[in-house]
């Protein structure tokens, strides 16, 4: 139980920070495919923080403080931040990357949920597997 806690905590503090590097794409982003990525990481972005708050309840459930602060964040996350401006592909490629980073750790967690037979918190688990992935499907399919 204390590993899934552990591992809940990780993937919420790696999934806001995912959250936020995709605003902070679709407020940067440049180039003449603007409108485009600007809506697609706008679109990314928002369904992502959307999840930051029941992500967070699902940690109160299992009895545990949740991480709420930068800080917190940064010691958990596994999510890197980006701190240069990239252009366009590049920002693709990295959120690509970071989306694929989120399905393994949130797999990692739908395990460690299914053994302590906390099947609730592994459907909601699954779904934001399922969101990444298609995340994960429009930027590959956006970066060929
Ligand atoms: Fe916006």
């Amino acid at each position: 139980m204390d590993e899934l806690k552990k591992a809940m905590k990780v993937a919420f503090a790696s999934e806001y920070s995912f959250a936020l590097k995709a605003q902070n794409f679709h407020w940067n982003v440049e180039g003449p495919l603007f409108p485009q990525l600007h809506m697609l990481f706008g679109d990314i972005y928002e369904e992502v923080y959307e999840s930051v708050d029941p992500f967070a309840e699902n940690i109160r459930k299992l009895g545990s403080y949740t991480p709420a602060s930068f800080e917190r964040f940064s010691m958990l996350t596994q999510v890197e931040d980006e701190l240069n401006m990239l252009e366009d592909r590049a920002m693709i490629a990295e959120l690509m990357q970071d989306s694929d980073k989120m399905v393994k750790l949130l797999k990692i967690v739908f395990d460690l949920s299914e053994q302590a037979g906390e099947h609730g918190l592994s459907d909601f688990i699954a779904a934001r597997i399922d969101a990444h992935r298609k995340h994960s499907w429009m930027l590959r399919a956006t970066s060929k």
